[in-house]
């Protein structure tokens, strides 16, 4: 049976049986000792509650040679089958390779009231290592991990609104966490020492979330033969997807769209392991309008020597393995297990591989049935559970309303009370 087609149970216990999970991590996956009232009330302010969303595994996905289970939380359908089904094309080509950047965060110290910026910008290099080794002082636990200060860039904005002012990089190897806490408390040990170097005032000292030294990659080559799909040869869907994705290239009103697409899986998978979601997406998103339109985050071609085609995804990934949610929220840490990242580098690199694998699958369902069958099925479902039916009876009447072209809360309620009738005749 196909793990689609196994009630949820049973999904909970194959997973168990084959990744290195426990009983009591699955049982966090299921929500049932997902996170506290308790946690949460210190998780956040004025707390009043919880809020449950559901939680999916992507499968088929083949990430630097292993089989990786994707935990995705997510509130739309068909995102979970999607992420599955382009996995599964580019499983015969080998899967997805990935890798990430050194987890380099970093900081701004924004330095105002100077009135040479050259000058200030020299005495700041000249006092690197002041600096630098000041800020180490702020994250002995982060050294002793074999991260921390890496280095101090400078850039001058000689115009603006506030008139001229100088920009403090402070460079941070932040192992394996997302590293908001780490850079911004070491931004602020800094800052007076900046204002005495500079004789100017420090003003923000905050992370960047154009995390561009933290850049995460995934690529796939799929093999023509994956991509014949009913009636479409391989090659029809690989030109397809090639006239897709060059759409999306040169026109910012599709780019906009097709990277949501990509940061629907990559979203999923975020809030599933309890990391910063919005910080992914501000970061992805001024990643790819970089060069002042926005473009697309994955790039497609036909290999000329194999045929195959291969696809591409680059952005920054600013995230973690350990602290943050992971810390007090069962259900993100057992996620992290699932998946099995050894460092929050190798998480990356599985990240993006889940955008592309998204990226794939929507690329091919736009560019031949389109979107809206898959979509119009599940939601024919969540129409049948709407009016009344479960298990197989919602299949039922979900397959019947498909078939007939006929989706609607009105007409699954009819379905439903035949259905009843029938049964009790
Ligand atoms: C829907 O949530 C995502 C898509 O619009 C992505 C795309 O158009 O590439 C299907």
């Amino acid at each position: 049976m196909k793990f689609y087609q196994m009630s949820v149970a049973e999904r909970r216990s194959l997973l168990q049986q084959e990744y290195n999970v426990s009983s009591e991590e699955i049982f966090a996956l299921s929500g049932v000792s997902g996170l506290s009232e308790e946690a949460a009330d210190r998780m956040i302010e004025n707390n009043i509650g919880l809020y449950s969303l559901p939680m999916g595994i992507a499968r088929n996905f083949i990430i630097n040679g292993k089989s990786v289970a994707i935990p995705m939380v997510i509130e739309e359908s068909s995102v979970v089958a999607a992420a599955s089904n382009g996995a599964r094309i580019a499983q015969t080509g080998g899967g997805f390779t990935a890798e990430a950047d050194t987890p380099y965060m970093i900081g701004q110290l924004q330095i105002l009231g100077l009135t040479d910026l050259e000058q200030a910008e020299e005495k700041i290099r000249s006092e690197k290592n002041t600096l630098l080794s000041l800020a180490g002082e702020s994250c002995p636990n982060l050294l002793k991990r074999g991260g921390g200060p890496v280095d101090i860039e400078v850039r001058k904005i000689q115009e603006s609104q506030a008139g001229p002012m100088l920009i403090l990089h402070l460079i941070m190897d932040v192992r394996d966490v997302m590293g908001a806490n780490l850079i911004d408390t070491a931004l602020e040990a800094i800052a007076s020492e900046a204002e005495k170097i500079t004789g100017g005032t420090v003003r923000l000292r905050i992370l960047s979330n154009l995390a561009d030294k933290r850049l995460a990659r995934a690529s796939c080559s799929v093999p023509i033969n994956a991509l014949s799909f009913k009636d479409y040869s391989g090659n029809e869907v690989l030109k397809r997807i090639l006239e897709a994705a060059a759409f999306a290239e040169a026109d910012p009103y599709r780019a906009v769209t097709h990277n949501k697409g990509i940061m629907n899986g990559i979203d999923a998978v975020l809030l599933a392991t309890g990391n910063d979601w919005r910080a992914v997406e501000a970061g992805a998103h001024s990643w790819a309008a970089r060069d002042g339109q926005i473009r697309p985050l994955s790039h497609w071609k036909k290999d000329p020597a194999s045929g195959n085609l291969i696809g591409n995804i680059e952005l920054p990934m600013a995230v973690g393995i350990v602290g943050g949610a992971t810390k007090v929220h069962p259900g993100a840490a057992a996620a992290i297990k699932l998946i099995g990242a050894q460092s929050a580098q190798e998480f990356a690199g599985i990240v993006a591989a889940v955008g592309l694998a998204q990226n794939l699958a929507a690329l091919k369902a736009l560019s031949t049935e389109g979107i809206q069958r898959g979509h119009m099925s599940l939601h024919a479902k969540q129409m049948a559970a709407a009016a009344g039916a479960q298990g197989a009876l919602a299949d039922k009447i979900a397959a019947q309303m498909v078939r007939e072209n006929r989706i609607s809360a009105s007409y699954a309620a009819e379905l439903a009370a035949r259905e009843k009738e029938t049964s009790h005749a």
